[in-house]
């Protein structure tokens, strides 16, 4: 219960959330798998809904978009750019992603853009989307590297001090993974397309990401650490990531795999 409390407050926190890049790197999705007009479509962990409002108007009037997300702020700014576009074909529900059981054989489409590995269990939430698609529909989601965000620096600078810190983009971070995971939910003609978004930082803002998202772990054992044993792993942390640095500055990996896997 922590956990999802952590997560509702930190995306709750995230009114900001919208701006170009995530805007474009969450429709991005379309360029691999779209919805054809009047079909069904599930977009998971909607957020600000840049998804669901693409699929609205892919889908058109004789289609449906139902968009999911446990972070009730968020859901009342999709809620206003659905009014300010008019559509009347996509629905809202808050609700946990692992909790949501809708009818077997419901969607054509499901995405999930940024947000698959915060649900803790992955190959449950593939089964319970396998089980909701329409024989022939597709999944499109996309997920990181095992060390985009600097994951593995941080990773690193924990496991110096003792501490086994669980990387969150691990289990779906590599190609071979993420075919093995959706091949044991009998998902098939599933296509990778790599892209590379990452940029050099300068070491103060390369140094500066030790905080955010990437926490957002269920067993994230920094939660019951004191503040001066922090400080320590962070001072490791920050060596790591000097020692990373070259003239053009710290490469920060941000390597997204969009995703796209088809029920039989
Ligand atoms: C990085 S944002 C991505 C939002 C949107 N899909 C996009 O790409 O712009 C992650 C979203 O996942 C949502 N989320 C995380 N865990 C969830 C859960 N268990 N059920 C529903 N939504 C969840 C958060 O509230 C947040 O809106």
């Amino acid at each position: 219960m922590m956990y999802k409390q952590e997560v509702i407050d930190f995306y709750n926190a995230r009114t900001n959330y919208d701006n170009d890049a995530t805007r474009n790197r969450a429709i991005a999705l379309f360029d691999y798998a779209t919805p054809f007009p009047g079909q069904s479509v599930l977009d998971v962990a909607t957020g600000t809904g840049n998804i669901a409002i693409q699929a609205a108007k892919k889908v058109g009037a004789s289609g449906s978009v139902i968009g999911i997300d446990i972070a009730t702020e968020l859901l009342k700014i999709t809620q206003q750019k659905i009014q300010a576009e008019n559509l009347s074909n996509v629905q809202l529900i808050e609700v946990d992603a692992e909790a949501y059981q809708p009818e077997s054989n419901e969607f054509d489409a499901i995405y999930c853009s940024y947000a698959i590995v915060l649900f803790p269990n992955i190959p449950t939430i593939l089964g319970s989307w396998y089980r909701c698609l329409k024989s022939g529909g597709f999944i499109a989601f996309t997920c990181s590297s095992e060390d985009s965000y600097l994951a593995l620096s941080i990773v690193e600078a924990c496991a110096k001090h003792g501490i086994t810190l669980p990387n969150l983009h691990e289990p779906l971070g590599t190609p071979d993974r993420i075919q093995h995971v959706l091949t044991q939910a009998k998902f098939n003609q599933i296509e990778i397309h790599p892209q590379q978004m990452g940029t050099y930082l300068g070491l103060e803002k390369a140094q500066s990401r030790w905080n955010g998202q990437f926490w957002l772990h269920t067993d994230n054992p920094l939660r019951e650490l004191k503040p001066e044993k922090i400080r320590q792993i962070k001072a490791s942390y920050d060596d790591e990531i000097a020692a990373l640095e070259t003239e053009q500055g710290v490469w920060h990996e941000e390597l997204i795999y969009y995703v796209v896997a088809r029920k039989p």
